[in-house]
């Protein structure tokens, strides 16, 4: 059925001092398989007493996902699913292991990968528009060339607010816009500068429940047509299974991979879906492995 429990191994043998960064040459020594995202035995301890006391916020993931393949990650709070996000996007390196992204070892902050979260957190005195351009203005290769560029940026950044709604609302201020506006307006300046990557922490977890499924629909067009590689942090089962090809559920921290899902509902999915037998199937069975997470009492350190 597409449900695969993955094996919890044991914590690694002996500790000793994080690497710090794992170092970039070693890795040809395994070529990567070709997947887009690639992790490879990853631990993380957030420092060196965590990591000497063998306190891990996440612990032996492996993972493959193929290039433009939407995943979700859902698990109980505190499992470390930002943690994962922050070892994807190269703003943590790992204490132990591996990750390739885009088939390339990641050594730092990566640009090709753009994030929006649950808080829309645009500049109030910014336009919606200028908001959205505002990465173009911070990021190489597009800040040296922002000035001579700015007119085609600037239709960029319209094009894609039109795409998600908000034509009319390019000029206003983000306190003239709603909720759901402001997180479309977020979504646009997460894929500005069109990246390979895009990171989703619960992004519709503030919105009213019609307003959530309205953006879901979107963000299904946006990467529908750009098919861009989506992680998506949803406490939301429905969400996970509506959007994602595969679903990934967490144990309790320090957080594994525990169950991987694939989503096997025919694309393009319509809400309708979301009533359907086959879907609720899937909802529940997530539901239980959650459930079933919930219910596991954490062994005393
Ligand atoms: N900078 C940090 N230093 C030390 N520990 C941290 C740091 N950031 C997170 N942690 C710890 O790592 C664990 C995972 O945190 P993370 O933010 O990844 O969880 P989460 O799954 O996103 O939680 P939530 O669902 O509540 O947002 C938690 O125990 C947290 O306390
Ligand atoms: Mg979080």
């Amino acid at each position: 059925m597409g449900t695969q429990a993955f094996n919890a191994a044991g914590p690694p043998q002996g500790t000793k001092a994080p690497s710090g960064g794992s170092d970039p040459h070693a890795v040809g020594e395994r070529a990567g398989t070709g997947s887009f995202i690639e992790f490879r035995d990853v631990w993380l301890a957030y420092n060196d007493e965590l990591f000497a006391a063998g306190q891990f916020a996440v612990e032996a993931i492996d993972l493959q996902v193929n290039e433009g393949e939407f995943i979700a990650i859902v698990g109980p709070s505190g499992c470390g699913k930002y943690t994962f996000i922050k070892l994807a996007t190269g703003l943590r390196m790992p204490s132990r292991g591996r990750i390739l992204i885009d088939r390339q070892p990641v050594t730092g902050p990566l640009k090709i990968s753009g994030m929006a979260f649950q808080a829309p957190s645009l500049l109030p005195w910014r336009t919606t528009v200028d908001n959205v351009l505002l990465p173009l203005e911070i990021v190489e290769p597009y800040r040296s060339n922002f000035k001579a560029k700015r007119k085609e940026y600037e239709e960029r950044a319209r094009q894609l607010l039109q795409k998600v709604g908000l034509a009319g609302y390019e000029d206003k201020f983000p306190w003239q816009l709603s909720g759901g506006m402001q997180q479309r307006a977020s979504i646009c300046r997460a894929l500005i500068h069109q990246p390979k990557m895009l990171l989703l922490d619960e992004p519709f977890g503030a919105l009213d429940a019609f307003t959530r499924e309205e953006l879901w629909c979107i963000l299904r067009d946006l990467w529908m047509e750009q098919k861009f590689n989506v992680i998506l942090v949803t406490h939301d089962l429905r969400e996970s299974a509506f959007l994602a090809d595969t679903v990934y559920v967490m144990s309790k921290s320090p957080g594994r991979f525990v169950v991987r899902r694939e989503i096997d509902l025919p694309r393009p999915r319509e809400l309708e879906i979301t009533y359907s037998k086959e879907f609720t199937d899937i909802v529940l069975e997530l539901r239980s492995h959650i459930g079933a997470i919930r219910k596991t009492t954490q062994a005393p350190a």
